[in-house]
């Protein structure tokens, strides 16, 4: 049994690791193997960033430089744009995009591209493993066939499974070596094996029947945060018509000890994650006849908020007898989330959009994006791409509404609110003490 054999490989340590993906997901992955004592060899069809790690660099926050450096240094750790050495690999990990396509249908064709990449040279003896997220059905009724079409056979000659990926970029807490793992092999002898390679590098490893049982929860992890977002947002909106203040309403039901879970309101959701997976599980309930109504209310709360937030600043502006047409906004933060620079689905994308489109001059300042530009999804305001302006005292006063719309760490908010007149506050960044003494006017979400 092949199983046997990659399993010692791999207790051995001597399994090579072939990582195809080296973005937020992969890169952790491939220097944590590495970390471990594993020879690795992360696979790119980006040249700059193969090249990047082969000089020992980084180019994603949460991995450090030095450990790509001594990786490297240590020949444990190579990246490349030549597929040929995938051969070479006895683990392979997939680990590339699972955008949407416009019609909000997913788009596996990075998945399809890697397995092709992989089918060119399979070879007995060798574990593939999917981490990009998907729909349930992906590993046993895409990837099987194209592996089958070798004529090599599952369990005989290779091991085909799917562990979800669970990364939190920015998170110092939670890293690839202490999240648990979930693992489910298109046969039992898959999942075990994969389990085994998994446990050298994380701690927990939850192995589950099915590779489609691994595919489902993830997306039910990432459904479940967009569903209880959407009605945090939702409550937010409520509260705003009501003119309660929703953030002390959150706090106080959170002190409930049982059978409530916090979940905040915000400018709208981005990233890689939470706004697409929910579509891909709806995509392919659809595709048996199941209309699965939550994910698309929560789809549909939570793209409504960058026209909320608009709203608040033209309610703010209006205060102070001004219109949007003509007016200065200055847009703190565009990264979809705190302390990170990315800005995939990013909703400040969408609210500078809509400010342009309604006439207002819009500047922005994140620490960690330097520019931002608009693809045809966020033309409405012109499209012309932006650079980050410095956060000088002329900058913050000279604005006629600052909106908060990524909570960086880095900020000083006190000194914020001590000189600029307006400010939109998504982000309850502006907790109790921080607004205490302000002489500007806070409209918080
Ligand atoms: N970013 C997250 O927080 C996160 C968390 C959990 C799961 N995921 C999932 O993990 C997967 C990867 O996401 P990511 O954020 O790392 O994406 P990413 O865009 O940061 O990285 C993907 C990398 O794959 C490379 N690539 C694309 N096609 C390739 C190919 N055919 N061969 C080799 N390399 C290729 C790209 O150049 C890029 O560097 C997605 O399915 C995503 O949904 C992401």
């Amino acid at each position: 049994m092949i199983k046997n054999e990659i399993i010692k490989l791999i207790k051995d340590k001597r399994a090579r690791v072939g990582v195809i993906g080296l973005g937020y997901v992969g890169l952790p992955l491939a220097t944590e193997f590495a970390r471990n004592g594993f020879k690795v060899t992360g696979f790119e069809v980006d040249q700059r960033k193969a090249e990047t790690i082969n000089a020992g660099e980084t180019y994603i926050g949460d991995v450090a430089s030095g450990l790509v450096k001594e990786s490297v240094d240590a020949g444990r750790l190579r990246a490349t744009t030549d597929f040929d050495h995938l051969k070479d690999c006895d683990a392979i990990i997939i680990c590339v995009p699972t955008p949407l396509r416009k019609t909000k249908e997913p788009d596996v064709s990075f998945i399809l591209s890697a397995s092709e990449e992989i089918k060119k040279r399979l070879r007995r003896g060798q574990l593939v493993i999917l981490e990009s997220t998907t729909y349930p059905g992906t590993t046993d009724e895409v990837l099987l066939p194209i592996f089958q079409e070798t004529g090599l056979q599952l369990d005989t000659d290779f091991l085909l499974a799917f562990s979800p990926e669970r990364v939190d970029p920015g998170n110092a807490e939670f890293q690839t070596h202490n999240i648990p793992k979930v693992v489910g092999g298109v046969t039992a002898d898959s999942t075990e094996a994969a389990a085994t390679l998994y446990s050298q590098v994380v701690k927990d490893v939850h192995s589950v029947s099915s590779a489609r049982v691994a595919e489902t929860a993830k997306l039910l992890e990432n459904t479940f945060r967009a569903v209880n977002i959407g009605m945090a947002n939702e409550m937010a909106r409520l509260c705003y018509a009501l003119n309660i203040d929703t953030w002390e309403v959150i706090r106080a039901a959170a002190t409930k000890p049982f059978g409530f879970m916090p979940f905040y309101p915000g400018p709208g959701i981005g990233g890689h994650c939470i706004p697409l997976d929910p579509q891909y599980l709806s995509w392919k309930a659809r595709q048996h006849g199941f209309d699965s109504r939550f994910i698309g209310l929560a789809e549909e709360v939570n793209s409504r908020m960058p026209e909320h937030v608009v709203q608040l600043v033209s309610d703010g502006l209006n205060d102070d007898r001004k219109s949007m047409n003509g007016a200065r906004v200055l847009v703190l933060g565009v990264a979809y989330k705190r302390d990170i620079d990315d800005v995939r689905e990013s909703p400040a994308l969408s609210i500078i959009d809509r400010l342009r489109s309604k006439g207002c001059e819009v500047r922005y300042h994140d620490p960690f994006v330097p520019q931002v530009s608009f693809d045809d999804a966020h033309t409405e305001g012109g499209g012309q791409p932006l650079s980050s302006v410095d956060l000088t005292d002329e900058e913050i006063q000279g604005a006629d509404c600052l909106i908060i719309v990524t909570d960086h760490t880095q900020i000083d908010y006190q000194h914020i609110v001590s000189l600029a007149p307006l400010i939109v506050d998504t982000r309850n960044a502006l907790n109790g003490d921080v607004r205490r003494g302000s002489r500007a006017r806070i409209i918080r979400l």
